[in-house]
């Protein structure tokens, strides 16, 4: 066997899967632990002992990294431990991310700036640094919003950072594909998780929910489903199939009024 097989074989596969504690990271943590393609799977959350918990009803090996992502400390634990252990990046779930609606004048300033290091900025770098661990049938998802499809008054920081996120993604996929490596922008629709517990405004958010809420078991299903098919997209339910259709066929000018209105 050729020495460089060798070496091959032994470096583990592992998954990363970022906000892993709650939600849809932790359902897409389940789902990943029954991929036979992964060996291990490492979680990223500032909660510990939510990891802990998870990691115990994982088949698989699990090594947690109870980090804030916001930090920039963080990206440099993980960037060390990938070079220490020199791993094949499997999967990258880039899921980990923060919202919340209201009026853009009433929102805390450093709130925005950690939405904005959360969504955007972490995810870009996490990215960064994974690909040289990546080969090719590498998968890399990117947990955007049907939030990315039309700007969002009274959501505007989190849409913006979404659309971000789905337009990166995008790209993305298409300068990858010499390296036959994936990525798939995920755009769920509203989800009940802990994203939206102990917030205010709960007209806005009742608002946002009107147009259905979604399983976390179908959204991370699909988007492993759709990553593994090679698509850059996943979008799991019909009305934000109809929403992003809508936002390509009527002018943003209007969509955003007709919100504006709603809301
Ligand atoms: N729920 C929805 O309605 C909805 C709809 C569309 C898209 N999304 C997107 O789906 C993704 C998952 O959200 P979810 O609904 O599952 O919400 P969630 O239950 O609140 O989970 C968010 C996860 O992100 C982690 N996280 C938050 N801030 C962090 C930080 N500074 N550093 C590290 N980890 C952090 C949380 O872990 P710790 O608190 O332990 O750090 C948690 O594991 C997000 O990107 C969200 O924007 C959500």
């Amino acid at each position: 066997m050729p020495q460089e097989t060798a070496v091959q074989i032994m470096r583990k596969r592992i998954a990363l899967v970022t906000g892993a504690s709650s939600g849809l990271g932790r359902e897409f943590a389940l789902q990943i632990d029954k991929l036979p393609e992964i060996d291990e799977i490492w979680l990223v959350a500032r909660r510990e002992e939510r990891q802990i918990e998870l990691s115990a009803r994982l088949t698989k090996p699990a090594r947690i990294f109870a980090l804030d992502r916001a930090n920039e400390e963080s990206l440099a634990v993980i960037e060390e431990e990938l070079e220490a252990q020199n791993p094949i990046m499997r999967l990258l779930v880039n899921n980990a991310g923060m919202g919340s609606p209201g009026p853009f004048e009433k929102t805390d300033i450093s709130y925005n700036d950690q939405l904005l290091k959360l969504n955007v900025l972490a995810l870009v770098r996490l990215t960064h640094i994974s690909l040289p661990y990546c080969e090719a049938g590498s998968r890399i998802l990117q947990i955007s919003s049907v939030a990315a499809f039309i700007p969002q008054p009274n959501f505007s920081v989190y849409s913006a950072s979404k659309a971000f996120v789905m337009y990166f993604s995008r790209s993305l996929h298409q300068e990858l594909k010499p390296r036959k490596i994936t990525v798939t922008s995920v755009c769920p629709n509203p989800m009940e998780t802990e994203f939206f517990k102990h917030k205010e405004n709960t007209r806005l958010i009742d608002r946002l929910k009107s147009k259905g809420t979604e399983k976390i078991e179908k959204v991370a299903a699909q988007a492993l489903h759709r990553s593994a098919r090679g698509k850059d997209m996943s979008v799991s339910c019909f009305s934000a199939r109809l929403i992003r259709i809508l936002a390509k066929i009527l002018p943003q000018h209007l969509i955003i009024k007709i919100i504006g209105r709603m809301g």
